[in-house]
């Protein structure tokens, strides 16, 4: 079935989806049979660039709508990166990679949980723990990290971790089996080994955080309701939306989540570019407690798990309150057929507050605006823990990621012998370890226009005496990064430290060139040693800031196959070449994240923790851009003071 030109960001359709499928099945290069061929990625293969202008711009340019596929045959360590044509019916390459692992298959896992039960160590454990029915155990599958253990070498393991739950909708969470996990080989569902390093009791306490446990429920919370009654400000077409002045295409990576692409904003009758794509490219949640069952736990949520994959379909009035326009997921399950997974993004208007204010004293005159702003979110359920991805745009150029961080927290049961140095008590014999939760985003930058260059920007003292009489001088310095090397950076609080991406070919009306400014928030890097397996996997989160120059295959900060990988892949390994970076194509990308001490008010579900990062305009407006926004009070169209 020939498939109709679409625009060459559009999402792949079932029918895209479908085609993609029959194209590896029919190429006859799989090496199982067809019914045994499986599907951990399929993803648009983002098109070029210059056609994306091209069809932007006009012209008659029919996209080569192209689907970029990992293939698992069999239980061994290796993928099939397959590309293919739905438009010309086609595969345009199909290389194995020997030696990497896909992200965890949920089939597999289901297999694996199945062979637990069956194995008789395992129940033995169990039976030492006193437990009679095996349906109350819980037992989460989680990435298994490198060790250089031998179970590691040409398989794709798990290491499971198990739970006791009192009733089947239990929190399992609240009573950890300590002390006990196996490592399960994934592809062939063969237990390899059961740790039992001894019996720590229970947790006496349930965790649950139903209503029917917490009453009595406040009674005092009047309706609070938003009503937009002539309908929301955006208009949608395709993935397409414009909003006041934004345009953007709008995504959903199995792995990365939400992407968006070719955000640009209207100025002067035109819509000036800011960002070809976005996108969280790769997470990690580092583990700092060094006891068995946790020192190996270092989640890379997107690599190993997908943030497209786990995402929810979200409720309005629950998730999303106004008037919600949802995106829906098509994506290919794990046998490459078609599925939907609705209302998995959700776009809707909010009130921030006040955009800007004056009160004039002499005049008695007060003029103030309100704050407006586009929410583009979805969120994801990865094992025990939430993430919300919101971005943001304001009526005054400005925009915005959030995430927002919820859930259980991972625990351990400690017994009487305490949290230790590690954790956190989070109830009677219960811990929560340290750790942090570390994204990676991914902004491939066109400040008006492809050429874009990044200078560091930090507010520092003058030297007293000289030209600083008084001693409270102080100045601005702006560094330009000039080579990936030279380009890895941290934040610095009490600099205000910032990333300034500039276009040196563009000026605003006072000859400056045109800028927006990555302005990080007083975030961490990576605590474990570089030289720690996480740290040598996730070496992105060492930095906060990384630019390279732009390459198609440059994806994911950890490289494109973090499981089970040894390190080193991903920035560290391109911008060991050190390329220039000034005043060409470039990538920027920024590590944020938290710090996670946990506190009992997090237990048993924490209440939203948010990190993120905002980027304003410096000097790409030659003024303030949101003077043209209308006030909202009634009359004489300003409100007064008295
Ligand atoms: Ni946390």
């Amino acid at each position: 079935m020939p498939i109709a030109p679409r625009h060459p960001l559009a999402p792949l359709d079932a029918d895209e989806l479908s085609a993609a499928r029959q194209i590896v099945l029919d190429s006859g290069r799989a090496v199982v049979a067809a019914e045994d061929v499986r599907f951990a990625y399929v993803g648009l293969c983002d098109p070029p660039k210059e056609v994306v202008r091209a069809v932007d711009r006009g012209e008659d340019v029919v996209a080569d709508r192209q689907v970029r596929l990992a293939l698992l045959q069999g239980p061994e360590a290796n993928v099939v990166e397959a590309v293919v044509s739905v438009t010309r019916g086609v595969v345009d390459s199909w290389l194995v990679v020997q030696d990497v692992r896909p992200p965890l298959q949920m089939e597999e896992s289901i297999m694996v949980l199945a062979a637990l039960e069956e194995n008789p160590e395992w129940n033995a454990a169990l039976d030492r723990r006193g437990i009679v029915d095996r349906s109350l155990v819980q037992v989460d599958p989680w990435p298994a990290g490198t060790f250089g253990l031998a179970h590691e070498e040409g398989r794709r393991i798990t290491k499971c971790l198990p739970f006791l739950r009192a009733s089947p909708d239990d929190n399992g969470y609240a009573r950890p089996l300590e002390g006990l996990l196996a490592i399960v080989d994934m592809g062939r569902a063969e237990v390899l080994e059961v740790v039992d390093t001894g019996v720590v009791p229970l947790p006496p306490q349930l965790g649950s955080y139903y209503p029917e446990d917490n009453g009595p429920l406040r009674g005092d919370l009047k309706p609070l309701s938003i009503t937009q009654p002539d309908g929301p400000s955006f208009v949608v077409d395709g993935n397409l939306v414009r909003w006041q002045k934004w345009s953007l295409r709008v995504g959903m990576d199995p792995l990365e989540g939400l992407v968006l692409y070719t955000v640009g904003y209207e100025d002067g009758g035109r819509v000036r570019p800011l960002l070809h794509r976005a996108s969280v490219s790769e997470m990690v949640v580092p583990y700092g407690h060094p006891g068995p069952t946790q020192a190996w736990k270092s989640a890379f949520d997107a690599g190993e798990w997908g943030l497209g994959r786990m995402a929810n379909s979200l409720t309005v009035g629950c998730d999303c309150v106004g008037e919600i326009f949802y995106f829906d997921d098509i994506y290919a399950d794990e046998r490459g057929e078609p599925r939907t997974r609705p209302q998995a993004i959700c776009m809707h208007e909010e009130d921030y507050g006040i955009l800007w204010k004056h009160a004039d004293l002499w005049s008695g005159r007060t003029e103030v605006r309100r704050s407006r702003r586009l929410v583009v979110s979805s969120i994801a359920t990865v094992g025990n823990y939430e993430y919300g991805f919101y971005w943001y745009f304001y009526l005054d150029g400005t925009m915005q990621l959030e995430v927002k961080l919820t859930g259980i927290m991972s625990t351990m049961a400690v017994g009487a012998e305490g949290a230790g140095g590690h954790a956190s008590l989070v109830a009677p014999g219960l811990a929560a370890p340290y750790h942090q939760h570390l994204f990676n985003v991914r902004l491939d930058v066109e400040i008006d226009g492809p050429d874009n260059a990044v200078f560091e920007v930090d507010a520092v003292a003058a030297p007293p005496g000289g030209e600083n009489p008084f001693g409270n001088a102080f100045t601005q310095t702006a560094t330009l990064l000039e080579s990936e090397l030279a380009a890895r950076r941290r934040v610095d609080p009490a600099r205000s430290r910032a990333w300034k991406i500039a276009n040196r070919d563009r000026v605003n009306a006072l000859g400056q060139p045109t800028a927006y400014k990555l302005v990080p928030g007083s975030v961490p890097t990576l605590l474990a040693d570089p030289e720690s397996s996480v740290g040598r996997r996730a070496a992105f989160a060492a930095h906060n800031l990384w630019v390279t120059p732009f390459a198609a295959d440059e994806r994911r900060a950890a490289g494109d196959y973090p499981n089970q990988h040894r390190g080193g892949a991903g920035l560290p390994a391109w911008t060991a070449a050190d390329r220039p970076v000034v005043d060409t194509d470039i990538v920027v990308w920024h590590t944020f994240g938290v710090t996670h001490i946990p506190r009992p008010e997090d237990w048993p579900v924490m209440s939203v923790e948010y990190t993120g990062f905002s980027l304003i305009p410096v000097g790409f407006f030659d003024r303030n851009p949101a003077l043209d926004v209308p006030s909202t009070s009634g009359g004489d169209g300003h409100c007064h003071d008295g």
